[in-house]
C-alpha cells in the first residue's frame, strides 16, 4: 500500500475508534455498573433494599402528598399487569437482558440492590421494590449522568441514587425533624423526569419513547413550562398553563409540621393512562386521566352548508394539540391509539359514510385516520416488543400547538333525506385490543375508550 493511502486510512480508523469507543458496550458497562440500565449509586456498588425507606414512613408527615402518589402510575410502575406481561416476555426472549434494563425505570430499588430474581416465569423482589417509583426513589436522586450517556441526553434511568438521610427537593430553607434536606435544582426541571421519560434501545440507541425531546423543542420549553407544571399540578391548573403559557402556582402545606408554601407540587403524576388505574381500582387517578385527555385536543370540522344528491361532499377535519406539552399522543406511541371516528347519517338515520369504526373484536377499521407510531424489527416486520424495535416506519403524532388536517369525501346517495349529520369524534385507547389480549391472556378486559372531543355539523341537501 502506498504511503498516501496508508496515512489517511490510519487516520480514518483512528477517528472511527475514537468516536465509536464511548458507545461500545464494554465502555458503557465500565461506566454504568447496572448496565443495560444506566442507573447507578454513589460508589457504583450495589446498596441494600433496606437502605430505602418505605412510603409509609413519609406518609406520617406528608399525608396529602402520600395520598396523591398512592394509586399513581408511579406507585404502580412495578405491579402494572401490562408492564409485567411484557417484561416477562422480554426476559424470556432476550435471555435475561430486560431485567435490569426495564427495571431501572420501573423498579429502580431492585436494580441498584440486585434484588430482582426471575424464577419460574415470575419476577420476585422485596416489598420496597414493588412500590415502584416511590418517594425515596425520586428524593434520593443526587444527580443525572446525562453528560456521560451515549446520546448526551438524560435516558434509560441515567440517575445516581444516594439512599440515606438526605431528602432532596425544591426548597432552599426546608427543615425536618425526621431527615436532612438538600436543595436540588434538578428536581425543579423537566430534565429530572427525562431520565426515565426518554427511552432508547440500549444497543442500537433507537429512540423509542421521546416525550422529553418533544417537549424540549416545543413552545412550552421556550416559555419555561416544565413537566412538573402540568403533571404535578391539579388538572385545572395544568389546563390553564397550556392556555395562558404561564407557569401555575398552587399554594399548600407540604408537611403537617412545616410552613405554608406559596407553591406546592402535587404528586398524582397523571398522564393519559386510565386503563391500568381502572384495572387496579384507582378511580381518582383514572378520572384525572380522562379529564386530561379531554383537555388535550381541539377539533374543527369544515363541511359545505349545502350538498346535492349524486354529488361529492368533502369534509376537512383539523385536530389541534392544544393542551399537551409534547406530541399527542406521546411516549408509547407504538401501542397507544388516538383516531378519528367520522360518521355521516341522513335525516332518517341511514349511514352514508363511516371512517374509524370498531369491529366486533375491537379492531379499528383499516380506513381510520390514526395518530401513533408504527414500529418494525430489523426484518421490517411490525412489532410491539421494545427490544426488537429498530425504527418507526411512520410516526404520525401531533406536535405541541400543532395540527393534523384530514380530508374525507363521499358521494350523497340519491335517496338521502335532508339534512345530513356529520358526527366527528377524536377517540383514545391505551393499546389495541389484540395487544391487551396477547399480554393479559384470558383475563384481558374489553379496553375502555375515552372520547376526547366531539363535534357535529349538518349539511342541507337541495
Ligand atoms: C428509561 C425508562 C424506561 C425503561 C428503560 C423502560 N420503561 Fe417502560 N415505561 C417508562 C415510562 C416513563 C412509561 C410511561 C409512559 C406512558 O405511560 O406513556 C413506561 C410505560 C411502559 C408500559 C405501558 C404500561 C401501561 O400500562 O400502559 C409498558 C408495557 C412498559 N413500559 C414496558 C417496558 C418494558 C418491557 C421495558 C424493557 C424492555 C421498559 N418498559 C423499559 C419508562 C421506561
Ligand atoms: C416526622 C415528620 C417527617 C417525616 C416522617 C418525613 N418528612 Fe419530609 N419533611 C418534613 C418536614 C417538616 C419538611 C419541611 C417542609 C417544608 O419546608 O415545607 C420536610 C421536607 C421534605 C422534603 C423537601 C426537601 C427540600 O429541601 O425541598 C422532601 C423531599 C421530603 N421531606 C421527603 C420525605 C420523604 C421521602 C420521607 C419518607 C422517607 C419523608 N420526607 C418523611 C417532615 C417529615
Ligand atoms: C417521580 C418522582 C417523585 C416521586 C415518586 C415523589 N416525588 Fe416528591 N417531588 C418530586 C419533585 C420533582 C418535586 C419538586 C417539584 C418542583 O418543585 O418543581 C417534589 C416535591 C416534593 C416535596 C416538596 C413539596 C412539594 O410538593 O412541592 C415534598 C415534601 C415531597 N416531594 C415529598 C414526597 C413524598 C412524601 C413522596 C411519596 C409519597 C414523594 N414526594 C414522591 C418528585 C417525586
Ligand atoms: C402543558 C401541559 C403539559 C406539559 C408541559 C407536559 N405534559 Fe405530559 N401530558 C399533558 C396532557 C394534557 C396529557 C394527556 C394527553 C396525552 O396523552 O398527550 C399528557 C400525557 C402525558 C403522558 C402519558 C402519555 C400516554 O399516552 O400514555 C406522559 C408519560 C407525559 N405526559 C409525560 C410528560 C413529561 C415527561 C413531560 C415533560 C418532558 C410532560 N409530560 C410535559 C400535558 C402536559
Ligand atoms: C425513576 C424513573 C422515573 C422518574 C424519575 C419519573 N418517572 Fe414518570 N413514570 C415512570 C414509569 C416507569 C412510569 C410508567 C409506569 C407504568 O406505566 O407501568 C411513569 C409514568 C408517569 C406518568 C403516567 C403516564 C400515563 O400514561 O398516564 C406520568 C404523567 C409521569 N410518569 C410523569 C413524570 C414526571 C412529570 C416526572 C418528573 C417530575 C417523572 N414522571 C419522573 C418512571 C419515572
Amino acid at each position: 500500500m502506498k504511503k498516501s493511502i496508508i496515512v489517511p486510512t490510519v487516520c480514518i480508523l483512528f477517528i472511527m475508534v475514537a468516536f465509536a469507543a464511548p458507545y461500545a458496550e464494554e465502555t458503557l458497562k465500565d461506566k454504568f455498573p447496572f448496565y443495560p440500565s444506566l442507573i447507578t449509586t454513589e460508589s457504583g456498588k450495589p446498596v441494600k433494599p433496606s437502605d430505602f425507606e418505605s412510603p409509609d414512613i413519609c406518609m406520617g408527615c406528608h399525608p396529602e402528598i402520600y395520598a396523591q402518589w398512592k394509586g399513581s402510575m408511579h406507585a404502580s410502575a412495578f405491579v402494572d399487569p401490562v408492564f409485567q406481561a411484557l417484561w416477562k416476555l422480554g426476559e424470556t426472549e432476550t435471555k435475561g437482558f430486560t431485567k435490569q434494563l426495564c427495571g431501572g425505570c420501573h423498579a429502580a430499588v431492585g436494580v441498584v440492590s440486585n434484588d430482582i430474581v426471575f424464577k419460574d416465569g415470575e419476577f420476585q423482589a422485596s416489598d420496597i421494590v414493588k412500590e415502584g417509583v416511590h418517594c425515596d426513589v425520586c428524593h434520593t436522586v443526587k444527580a443525572s449522568t446525562f453528560l456521560e450517556t451515549p446520546t448526551y441526553e438524560p435516558q434509560n434511568a441515567s440517575i445516581i441514587v444516594a439512599p440515606g438521610d438526605v431528602k432532596r427537593g425544591p426548597y432552599k430553607d426546608s427543615e425536618s425533624p425526621q431527615h436532612d434536606t438538600a436543595y436540588s435544582e434538578l428536581h425543579t426541571q423537566s430534565k429530572f423526569c427525562a431520565n426515565c421519560h426518554h427511552v432508547f434501545h440500549p444497543v442500537t440507541n433507537f429512540h423509542i419513547e421521546r416525550t422529553y425531546d418533544e417537549w424540549k423543542y416545543s413552545v412550552y420549553a421556550q416559555a419555561g413550562i416544565q413537566c412538573q407544571d402540568c403533571h404535578m399540578m391539579p388538572v385545572e391548573k395544568a389546563i390553564e398553563a397550556a392556555r395562558t403559557m404561564k407557569r401555575p402556582q398552587n399554594p399548600g402545606k407540604p408537611s403537617i409540621m412545616g410552613p405554608d408554601r406559596d407553591n406546592m407540587f402535587t404528586h398524582e403524576f397523571v398522564g393519559a393512562n386510565f386503563t391500568v388505574p381502572t384495572l387496579l381500582g384507582h378511580k381518582k387517578h383514572a378520572g384525572i386521566a380522562e379529564e386530561r385527555l379531554k383537555s388535550a385536543a381541539a377539533l374543527d370540522v369544515q363541511a359545505p352548508q349545502t350538498g346535492k344528491r349524486g354529488d361529492m361532499v368533502t369534509l376537512v377535519v383539523k385536530v389541534t394539540n392544544v393542551g399537551a406539552g409534547h406530541n399527542l399522543p406521546t411516549s408509547l406511541t407504538e401501542v397507544r391509539q388516538m383516531w378519528l371516528d367520522v360518521q355521516v347519517k341522513d335525516a332518517k338515520g341511514k349511514e352514508i359514510f363511516r371512517s374509524g369504526s370498531l369491529d366486533a373484536e375491537g379492531n379499528i377499521a383499516q380506513d381510520a385516520r390514526i395518530y401513533n407510531a408504527y414500529a418494525v424489527d430489523k426484518e421490517g416486520h411490525h412489532t410491539v416488543k421494545p427490544w426488537e424495535m429498530v425504527r418507526f416506519e411512520y410516526n404520525k403524532t401531533i406536535p405541541p400547538k400543532g395540527s393534523a388536517v384530514e380530508n374525507y369525501s363521499f358521494v350523497v346517495p340519491q335517496d338521502s333525506q335532508s339534512p345530513l349529520t356529520v358526527k366527528t369524534v377524536l377517540r383514545y385507547r391505551s393499546y389495541p385490543q389484540a395487544v391487551a389480549n396477547l399480554l393479559l391472556g384470558k383475563d384481558a378486559p374489553t379496553l375502555p375508550i375515552v372520547d376526547m372531543v366531539a363535534k357535529d355539523v349538518t349539511v342541507k341537501l337541495n
